[in-house]
């Protein structure tokens, strides 16, 4: 794994996508059992698209899966695609079946996003409440409006999207809202997310990313000052942002990086 540090972002780049998923899994181990023996318990808010597969069938394997203190994880999801809860486009099903069923999640610890398919706005209101209702029973907020994830997991899209925080919609302004529907004219249809005073308010914020498609916007989004990209505004509070990408994904950012 070679690590590259930027002076927004660390970047630990993979030969392949198993490298980048091993990475992303052994930070997620190393964070989750930093939470819960600090706090008691880990909230992670999980990510959409294809590369977290990856990175769950790795937290499975023997070697990691019993270092996870399962039982103290709290999983949330910061985007959601506006489908039924068991279709195959739902990002919050797709960790039930590749993850949360195998790890026999207790249903206490999943907080899924209910609703989306029905009414987008009364889902992102619901979701939020309920976020902030956890936080405020899980020990002191960390401050008295916004709660604090130990993790949230993000992808990005070719676009330079993450969560749907997609270019041009709407929801890349909000500044009061922590979770809101977002109608997305490309695809003619709402999404469910995360916005970015509530993701930058994060302990840790973590990306994992991979493919030549994401290259030119990976490099220009780390390295340029010029801020192109909604991935752009995610600007932790506390740290560096830290990706988990492969040598596809890093393959013009080793080519600014040599400069
Ligand atoms: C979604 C995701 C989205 C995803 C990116 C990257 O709902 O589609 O949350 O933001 O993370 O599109 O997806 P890949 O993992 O496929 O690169």
């Amino acid at each position: 794994m070679d690590i590259r540090d930027f002076n927004k972002a660390t970047v630990h780049i993979g030969k392949d996508k198993q490298e980048m998923a091993d990475g992303a899994a052994r930070h997620f181990v190393k964070v989750a059992v930093d939470a819960v023996e600090k706090r008691g318990f880990f909230s992670v808010a999980l990510s959409g698209g294809s590369s977290p597969p990856l990175v769950y069938a790795r937290l499975l394997e023997e070697d990691l899966r019993k270092q996870v203190p399962w039982d103290k994880i709290h999983y949330f999801i910061g985007d959601e695609r506006c489908v039924p809860d068991d279709s195959p486009e739902n990002n919050f099903n797709v960790a039930r079946q590749q993850l949360l069923t195998k790890i026999n999640a207790r249903p206490e610890n999943l907080h899924p996003i209910v609703g989306q398919d029905k009414d987008p706005a009364e889902a992102a209101r619901r979701y939020e409440e309920e976020i902030k209702k956890f936080f405020a029973s899980h020990g002191p907020m960390a401050d008295d409006t916004i709660p604090q994830f130990d993790l949230i997991w993000l992808g990005m899209g070719p676009d330079g999207h993450c969560a749907s925080l997609f270019p041009g919609t709407k929801a890349l302004t909000e500044v009061s809202r922590l979770v809101v529907e977002n109608f997305v004219e490309k695809m003619d249809a709402f999404r469910i997310t995360f916005t970015f005073p509530f993701i930058n308010h994060a302990r840790s914020i973590m990306f994992v990313s991979n493919g030549e498609d994401k290259a030119a916007v990976l490099s220009e989004a780390i390295t340029s000052n010029v801020v192109k990209y909604p991935v752009q505004h995610v600007v932790p509070e506390h740290g560096k942002v830290i990706w988990y990408v492969d040598a596809a994904a890093a393959k013009d950012l080793y080519a600014v990086a040599k400069k």
